[in-house]
């Protein structure tokens, strides 16, 4: 990675085509999706080295319910294990952990552990290390629609006069509040699209395309995503 790069403050990552490196190797999806979890260690590892304040991963999507029983429950069981392992890497680097999405839809003990994670990390002030777990952009935009209408209903009920909705009190109600919109995306696996993910965050985000499958995925490809990234200008709709 070259000296002078940029450091984005928010990466979020598309870790995608696990069951492709499964496929080349004639084992099962699953075995992909085990051997994704290194990818994410080392990803963490790197951010943390690099000073990265935000990393979210995108790990399961609402419409991924719609997989195969088996695969379904071997990633929850997966990512109950996973939790509870990487609590020691957590607390040795200062990650704080959080989980994001469509909780509702967890498994009570998958519940269970993503709350006792996040409840010991969240003091930590290193990374903020967030997991997007059965998310999708589309959900989040229409929970967040229904929440402000629940909010100015009631505040109707009371007499008074709902707030005006602006961008930022939007910005609030989305299950990311209060966490800066990423600065890079990066997919692997080759596909070039977002597959309903962070639709209104991603609105000025740099994307980076790579082909490599997420169980290949290193900190040297993370650095090569930096460096791209660093070399982009961002106009943000002006003129510079
Ligand atoms: C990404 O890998 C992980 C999840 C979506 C849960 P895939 O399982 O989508 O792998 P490919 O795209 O089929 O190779
Ligand atoms: C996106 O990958 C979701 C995650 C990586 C969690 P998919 O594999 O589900 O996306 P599509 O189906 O190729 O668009
Ligand atoms: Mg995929």
């Amino acid at each position: 990675m070259s000296e002078n790069v940029t450091v984005p403050v928010h990466v979020t990552i598309i870790m995608d085509g696990n069951g492709r490196w499964a496929r080349q190797r004639g084992g099962e999806r699953l075995m992909g999706h085990r051997n994704g979890v290194k990818s994410v260690r080392e990803s963490c590892e790197f951010a943390v080295e690099k000073g990265i304040k935000y990393l979210s991963l995108y790990a399961f999507s609402e419409e991924n319910w719609s997989r195969p029983k088996e695969e379904v429950e071997g990633l929850m069981a997966l990512m109950v294990k996973s939790v509870l392992e990487e609590r020691e890497t957590f607390r040795k680097n200062n990650i704080r952990f959080r989980v994001i999405g469509h909780r509702e839809r967890l498994s009570p003990e998958l519940l269970e552990k993503i709350d006792e994670a996040q409840a010991e990390t969240a003091g930590n002030t290193g990374l903020t290390l967030i997991v997007m777990l059965s998310y999708s952009g589309k959900w989040d935009l229409v929970n967040a629609a229904s929440r402000y209408a629940a909010d100015a209903c009631e505040a109707v009920r009371r007499g008074e006069t709902p707030p005006q909705l602006d961008e930022a009190l939007f910005s609030s109600y989305l299950c990311t509040a209060g966490i800066p919109d990423p600065d890079l995306l990066i997919r692997t696996s080759g596909e070039q699209r977002i597959s309903n993910y962070m639709l209104w965050q991603c609105a000025y985000t740099e994307f980076y395309f790579t082909d490599v499958l997420w169980p290949d995925f290193r900190k040297s490809d993370f650095a090569d995503a930096l460096d791209a990234f660093s070399k982009r200008d961002r106009r943000y709709g002006k003129i510079k």
